[in-house]
């Protein structure tokens, strides 16, 4: 058994991790990051891609947004599409000037690899975390198996728990000390990923009575776009001409025509929240997925993860700069405001574009009504945008 000592053990190199172990960084504080997968893996993982403002500027003002400003997307607006037709909804002018970036969430963690590389990190691929012990002493212990299989033992300060949805962190807090609140929606989003030119410069989010569709993007010739499926389906029941003919029904109007391209990448995703409370027991504080799942419709979960990093690192630096205890108490407390806020606006966005297998005319006219709303009421419309483009980080 080897033995180590860091100031911060990190388990998990996903955003949540690594923006740590990087803000933890400038503050002179050292950390060790254990990951079970291969820096390969982490960086062709293709998950979401629009960072709010706030998490944009964390990154830009902490030296790790250069490649971010120069190939990021910023985007003004998004279009809601429903009967038959688009409509916009603008982001400065109702959120005093805010807007967002699309940029592919394994080209944040490349970037935040890079520099945490550059800087000397102790970054450790394809280790396997076995247990988060004594988090309730002064002296909490990682325990874990190398790449070769040999066990080694950490020990820190605190441990940070950002091993995302299925990690080991979150169930090192007793049974009985922390509620997991728990929705699990009727379906979920096949992805795809293509090379096609760009249909619309901004993100669709289409209502359909066939289902919720979006149109995103990664860049001018690689578009991401998903629809809303049976989350027991299968991709092999897709074929490519299936899956445009879906992505084009859902659609259309107002003469949108959706440009295909060669399918290059097909996933299916269901679609959950959860939230465990309190996201901190003793030295082990949660972060990112590890603590809350949103469904992909409010474009929330990396920003949380961010969120939550900015609020656990300033806690922790102000822990080693002055035994101040204050923000370390209150971190679950503070994190928790705006996860259960993007909770309720990941859950109001799901349900006001999908289509339920329940509903009635009655629900559908009400959708409908709901959507006119938001797409004619500058108050209402304002409500959108503000949840979409983000509260400024720590608030
Ligand atoms: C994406 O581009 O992958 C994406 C965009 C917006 C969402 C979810 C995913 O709400």
């Amino acid at each position: 058994m080897a033995s180590a000592r860091t100031q911060v053990a990190i388990v998990g190199a996903g955003p949540a991790g690594l923006l740590l172990s990087h803000l933890l960084h400038r503050a002179g504080i050292d950390s060790v990051i254990l990951e079970t997968r291969s820096r390969d893996a982490i960086e062709g993982t293709i998950r979401a891609g629009v960072l709010e403002q706030g998490t944009v500027d964390l990154m830009v003002e902490t030296g790790v947004g250069a490649r971010l400003q120069r190939e990021g997307f910023v985007h003004h607006g998004i279009e809601l599409r429903f009967a038959g037709h688009g409509h916009r909804i603008d982001f400065p002018s109702l959120t005093g000037g805010r807007v967002i970036t699309v940029y592919a969430q394994h080209e944040v963690l490349k970037d935040l690899i890079a520099a945490r590389l550059d800087a000397g990190a102790d970054l450790r691929f394809e280790t396997a975390v076995k247990a988060v012990q004594d988090v309730g002493t002064d002296r909490p212990v990682v325990r874990y198996a190398g790449k070769d299989g040999v066990e080694h033992e950490l020990a820190c300060d605190f441990v940070a728990g950002c091993d995302g949805s299925y990690g080991v962190c979150r169930s090192a807090i007793p049974k009985a000390l922390h509620k997991e609140y728990l929705r699990i929606y009727p379906f979920g989003w096949f992805g795809i990923l293509a090379r096609a030119p760009q249909s619309s410069d901004e993100l669709i989010y289409a209502r359909h009575p066939r289902g919720f569709a979006l149109i995103s993007t990664r860049s001018p010739d690689v578009q991401r776009m998903y629809f809303q499926c049976d989350p027991n389906d299968r991709v092999d029941n897709w074929s490519d001409d299936r899956i445009w003919a879906e992505l084009h029904a859902r659609t259309e109007g107002d003469g949108f025509r959706l440009k295909e391209g060669e399918i290059f990448q097909k996933n299916i995703v269901p679609l959950r929240s959860l939230v465990c409370e309190p996201m901190q027991h003793g030295r082990l504080f949660l972060a990112g997925d590890a603590a809350h799942t949103v469904p992909p419709t409010g474009a929330k979960g990396l920003n949380l993860a961010a969120n939550d990093v900015f609020l656990m690192s300033r806690a922790i630096t102000a822990w080693y700069e002055s035994g101040a205890t204050a923000l370390i108490e209150g971190y679950s407390a503070a994190a928790l405001k705006r996860v259960w806020r993007a909770q309720h606006f990941s859950w109001w966005m799901t349900s006001m574009l999908h289509q339920f297998a329940d509903a009635t005319e009655f629900d559908d006219r009400r959708q409908l009504a709901e959507l006119e709303l938001v797409t004619s009421s500058t108050a209402a419309a304002t409500v959108l945008a503000q949840n979409y483009v983000g509260l400024p980080l720590g608030s």
